[in-house]
């Protein structure tokens, strides 16, 4: 029988026993020297909380509003590309997990199941994520199919105007469609519980496909690794005046930046660095939390990814000003690890922890999260008495 899942790290550390090596290294894998992605999650650590005593917390809501929708918890799922390469039926785990949960799961243009689908199973708690590709009549297409799909937000992603350098892709040979050498033949055949899943899922429904591409009228074929450079300022004014519910900007660092996307109308800032998945050297994506905050006041709201492995983060990203919180790998280290039952294990695990470290810091319902919070509010403060 398979045991419950008590951490994120446990759920990483099955993960990589069960996946084949080359499915593991894409989701856990990242740019450069891969310090970032771990100088993530190390600096939301280095950050302390103030427990408040003597409060009745009895009684927790975790549940708030972000872009006119409301939610059953302060956090939801990043987007992510083809994670049925991870387990089988990825997408449409999460989407009924989102349902389920009333959190928005971030539907990635590179999805493995049709952004029809996913909202249909996602009952609405899912934003959809536009990557401009090389193909303006793609963009413009999969835009229309999200309005017609009655998406509630738009999410364009701004930090791949180029591919990136990741080692382990390179050194595993990863490519898409994928490549079947002897190395990538031995690595599946060692990893026999992923192997026969994905087989059985493959002779009912084909191959594990980009879904939005496999299903696009105009013939466009997802290329991994492709430009998204088609995102610049003025195919964000485009958007802007094409999309008329809530737009975010995703894989925003620089305050400039954050300053002008405002100017522009969009509607919230998605603070994040790919989870170090791009510039490698790039600040902390926390650093930039608080940077974009300070910047842009309190008119915004702020969407936050990078690193995120516990609800204890997740409390500590919104003390330091964040509105909203998205699980990346987390998630799919779950999937990964035992499959949508891997997944409720993540995200109850991180709405349990959420909801206690909440009331240790003396709060009962999470829109009164705020800096004083933080421990270092209170410290620089002290009365000598
Ligand atoms: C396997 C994988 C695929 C991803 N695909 C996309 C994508 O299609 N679009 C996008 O905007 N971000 C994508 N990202 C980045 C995530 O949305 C998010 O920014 C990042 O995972 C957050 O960092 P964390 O995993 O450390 O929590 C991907 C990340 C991973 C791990």
């Amino acid at each position: 029988m398979f045991k419950q899942i008590y951490s994120v790290q446990e759920a990483r550390q099955r993960a990589k026993q069960r996946l084949p090596k080359m499915m593991f290294d894409f989701l856990d894998g990242a740019a450069g020297d891969e310090s970032l992605k771990d100088a993530n999650t190390n600096a939301i650590d280095a950050v302390r909380l103030m427990p408040r005593v003597l409060i009745d917390v009895a009684d927790r809501d975790l549940s708030m509003t972000i872009l006119g929708q409301k939610m059953g918890a302060p956090y939801g799922i990043a987007p992510m590309g083809m994670c049925a390469l991870t387990w089988p039926k990825a997408d449409y785990h999460m989407a009924r997990a989102a349902a389920q949960r009333q959190i928005p799961l971030c539907v990635s243009t590179a999805s493995s199941a049709s952004l029809e689908k996913i909202i249909e199973n996602a009952e609405g708690y899912a934003w959809f994520q536009l990557y401009a590709d090389q193909s303006a009549e793609f963009a413009d297409e999969i835009v229309d199919r999200a309005i017609a799909a009655k998406y509630p937000a738009l999410i364009l992603t701004v930090d791949v105007p180029i591919p990136s350098v990741r080692v382990r892709d390179l050194q595993n040979d990863f490519k898409y469609p994928l490549k079947w050498g002897l190395k990538q033949v031995w690595d599946f055949t060692t990893h026999p519980t992923w192997s026969i899943s994905t087989l059985a899922e493959c002779l009912s429904n084909g191959l594990p496909r980009t879904m939005n591409y496999s299903t696009s009228k105009n013939g466009t074929k997802f290329v991994r690794g492709a430009s998204r450079g088609r995102a610049n300022w003025t195919f964000l004014q485009t958007l802007r005046d094409r999309w008329q519910g809530p737009l975010i900007v995703k894989g925003v660092q620089c305050a400039d930046d954050a300053l002008q996307i405002k100017s522009i109308g969009a509607d919230a800032i998605y603070v994040s660095n790919h989870g170090g998945r791009q510039l490698n050297a790039a600040p902390t994506s926390i650093d930039s939390l608080s940077h974009i905050r300070n910047a842009i006041g309190n008119s915004m709201p702020l969407v936050f990814d990078g690193g995120i492995r516990n609800g204890e983060q997740v409390m500590k990203a919104l003390a330091l000003g964040a509105d909203f919180v998205m699980l990346g790998r987390s998630v799919m280290y779950g999937i990964g690890a035992n499959g949508a039952s891997g997944l409720s294990d993540i995200l109850d695990l991180i709405g349990n922890e959420a909801s206690a470290v909440m009331g240790l810091l003396g709060h009962t319902n999470v829109n009164n999260i705020a800096q004083d919070s933080l421990a270092e509010t209170h410290m620089k403060n002290t009365i000598v008495g």
